[in-house]
């Protein structure tokens, strides 16, 4: 039987929250006995989205959600915030000869996340915005 598990939470917008989230992370990988370096990367594309998604998204709700499915095959991890939206298209790709001339150092979390996911997609509008990453774990 496919032995899949779900966590969802609602992390307040608080600072380190993101802490929270990782902490379910590591717990049901640790259940399901996923390697250490793939949960490892599951750590930074949380990290990731979940700073974007407070940081960015001037959320009109006090809270972020957060949900994890997870088996032994992949991880799927499901950002929702509820603020202002943006068009990914708009969004510069960063260039690391560029940004060593820039003041700018920052803009490489959507790279990054895209480059360590296995299926990335992003869904936003004026309501908010919905990431979506699958993460194979084998
Ligand atoms: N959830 C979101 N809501 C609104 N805008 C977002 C959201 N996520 C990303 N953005 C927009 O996309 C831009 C690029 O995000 P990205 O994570 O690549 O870089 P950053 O967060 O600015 O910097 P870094 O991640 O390197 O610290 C952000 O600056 C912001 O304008
Ligand atoms: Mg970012």
């Amino acid at each position: 039987m496919d032995k899949r598990i779900k966590l969802e939470i609602k992390l307040p917008l608080v600072k380190d929250i993101e802490l929270v989230a990782l902490e379910g992370l590591e717990l049901m990988g640790r259940h399901l006995q996923i390697s250490e370096d793939k949960i490892g990367e599951a750590r930074i594309l949380v990290t990731e989205g979940v700073i974007n998604a407070i940081e960015h998204s001037e959320n009109k709700t006090p809270f972020v959600d957060v949900h994890f499915i997870m088996n032994v095959d992949a991880l799927v991890i499901i950002i929702t915030d509820y603020g202002k939206g943006f068009d990914p298209a708009t969004i510069e790709n960063p260039e690391i000869g560029k940004k060593m001339n820039s003041d700018y150092k920052r803009g490489w979390g959507l790279k990054l996340m895209k480059e360590m996911s296995d299926e990335f997609e992003i869904d936003s509008s004026e309501d908010g915005t919905k990431i979506t990453i699958t993460k194979n774990l084998r």
